[in-house]
């Protein structure tokens, strides 16, 4: 496993994968990795080709409020992972690489999907993403990328750019992978003190609900809803951001909810931002 750091080297271990007839399978990251990004992984290796994961922190996606500075950083156990996980390359880029001179005047920008949801509570947050994913397809030139729906907007989004840049790539999502309690794996359930991350599993708990009631015959989108927001009231350390019920490509909230519509939402747990989704 070869590890870079600059993007002249990425195009020249880019070309010697080409040249050796290889397909290359990207997984987008930010580190701290867990086994919701190890799935990833092993979704690439699938691909029968040569997987790059990247490794960056990526600070024109975070709000000027947000967690930046203390992001995790747990370098050392991620590569243990990717050790695992048989990665041929780790592309783990400086800030000073990726945006030389400290910043960027080219910006890439979906502007159907990310207005909303997310996009609209973390303003320029999909502007920073689909610019440093463009600048990482740029750089590592994959046949297939994979992402995880635990992001289902961004995936949306993703998906989105990529066929309107005409970028000649599959992208190849990944069913969200949960602890036991069914809390979605993410690298920041680590800010979570032991009494918030019992209370953490109302994410999980309320979609199931919304679950429940749908497959019970209750598709009323305004009563699910309802539902969701009242189980995560019982929890005393969340406040619910929203909770929606969506069309799954255009992420339009809908009256009534049909197999296939996607329950999304944002929960803070005390200072924790949490998100998570359900596919009905
Ligand atoms: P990050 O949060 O590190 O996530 C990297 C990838 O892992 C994303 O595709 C995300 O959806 C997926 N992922 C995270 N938790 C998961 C889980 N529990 N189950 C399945 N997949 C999971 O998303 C980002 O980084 C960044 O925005 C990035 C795309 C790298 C751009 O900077």
């Amino acid at each position: 496993m070869k590890v870079i750091r600059s993007a002249a080297e990425m195009h020249e271990a880019v070309a010697a994968v080409k040249r050796a007839g290889r397909r290359i399978a990207l997984v987008p990251t930010m580190g701290a990795l867990h086994e919701g990004h190890a799935a990833l992984l092993r979704k690439a290796r699938e691909q029968n080709a040569a997987v790059i994961v990247s490794i960056y922190v990526n600070p024109t996606q975070f709000g000027p409020n947000e967690d930046l500075s203390r992001y995790p950083r747990t370098f050392d156990a991620d590569l243990t992972l990717c050790i695992r996980e048989s990665v041929d390359v780790i592309f783990a880029p400086t800030d000073a690489e990726m945006y030389p001179g400290g910043q960027t005047t080219a910006w890439v920008e979906e502007q159907a999907l990310a207005k909303r949801l997310e996009g609209e509570r973390r303003p320029g947050h999909f502007r920073g993403v689909c610019t440093i994913v463009a600048k990482l397809f740029n750089l590592t030139e994959p046949h297939v990328a994979v992402f995880g729906q635990k992001d289902f907007q961004q995936l949306k989004v993703i998906e989105r750019m990529t066929r309107d840049l005409s970028y000649p790539i599959q992208i190849v999502p990944v069913p969200t992978v949960r602890e036991p309690d069914g809390l979605a794996l993410s690298s920041r359930n680590q800010y979570l003190s032991a009494e918030e991350r019992a209370q953490a599993v109302v994410l999980y708990r309320a979609l199931g609900i919304a679950q429940d009631l749908f497959n019970g015959g209750e598709h009323n989108a305004h009563r699910l809803q309802t539902a969701m927001q009242r189980t995560i009231q019982l929890a005393p350390a969340a406040r619910l951001d929203y909770v929606e019920i969506v069309e799954s490509e255009t992420l339009l909230p809908v009256h009534e909810a049909k197999a296939g519509n996607v329950a999304l939402l944002a929960v803070h747990i005390g200072k924790t931002r949490l998100i998570d989704n359900l596919i009905l």
